[in-house]
């Protein structure tokens, strides 16, 4: 059975976005067709980290939202490493459009998760990822809410760690029981283990992952995906590393 994943943080900025496209990629070079949808209709990312700068003509989350298209018109095949594998990407909208037709009438929410279905059926796929606007808003609520396992990703700060507890609570509260938890950005010179244990406090679970700061990442700027682009950098290995346990194969 397909496996959806859900990226969520209670604030903006944590690296989410960079998060789950180098977690795509990964994943589909290593042998799964994988998916990732950006459902951040307000502040759409993973078509840049991909390098996708200009969109239009193409079909999106958005156009399939508002009836202009079926949801796999928008899939963009994406490169990865010979092998089994295949990875999609749905990005969210181009430029401004699709946004007025959604911000003045909305849309239908139960298209997104049909359209998560029939992504996943469309596109033979073994892996959903679901990237998500930061805090709680409509597709947000669905993306957990449709998800087997949430990924939530967090930086060791005060302000990032208040939101522990109501994170916590809205994923339990969508039926969202497997959960993850990434420690992303400790700045240089803080204790990568205190930073994990911080979190691990605020959130009440064990961090998969505790990723450094790390500058390469920051300035790739969107030119090639980080882990393509340096595939022996020590945050990609952690990467790869994380993989079989965000998995269900079972
Ligand atoms: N471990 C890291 N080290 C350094 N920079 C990072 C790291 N992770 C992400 N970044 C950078 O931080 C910025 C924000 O990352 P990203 O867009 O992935 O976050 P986000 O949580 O999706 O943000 P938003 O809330 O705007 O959707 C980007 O410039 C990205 O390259
Ligand atoms: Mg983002």
């Amino acid at each position: 059975m397909a496996q959806i994943i859900a990226l969520h943080s209670h604030r903006g900025g944590t690296g989410r976005s960079s998060i789950a496209a180098n977690l795509a990629r990964l994943m589909a070079d290593s042998g799964r067709r994988v998916a990732l949808v950006d459902t951040d209709i307000q502040s759409p990312a993973a078509h840049v980290l991909f390098g996708l700068t200009e969109l239009a003509p193409r079909a999106t989350l958005a156009d399939y939202l508002i009836g202009r298209c079926e949801v796999e018109d928008a899939a963009v095949p994406l490169p990865i490493a010979p092998g089994d594998g295949a990875l999609f990407l749905v990005p969210a909208r181009a430029e401004a459009s699709g946004i007025h037709e959604i911000i003045a009438q909305g849309y239908d929410v139960g298209l997104l998760r049909e359209g998560f279905d029939r992504l996943i059926e469309a596109l033979r796929l073994d892996l959903l990822l679901l990237d998500t606007h930061a805090g709680i808003n409509n597709e947000t609520v669905t993306a957990v809410a449709s998800a087997h396992r949430l990924i939530v990703v967090t930086r060791s700060c005060r302000l990032d760690l208040t939101g522990a507890g109501e994170t916590v609570e809205f994923a339990h509260q969508l039926g969202c029981s497997r959960r993850a938890l990434v420690v992303n950005m400790v700045p240089p010179g803080m204790d990568g283990h205190q930073a994990g244990q911080r979190a691990e406090a605020a959130y009440g679970m064990k961090a998969t992952a505790v990723l450094p700061y790390a500058p390469e990442l920051a300035c790739v700027a969107g030119d090639r995906l980080f882990a393509a682009a340096h595939p022996e950098h020590p945050v990609v290995a952690q990467f790869r590393a994380v993989i079989p346990s965000l998995m269900d194969e079972d």
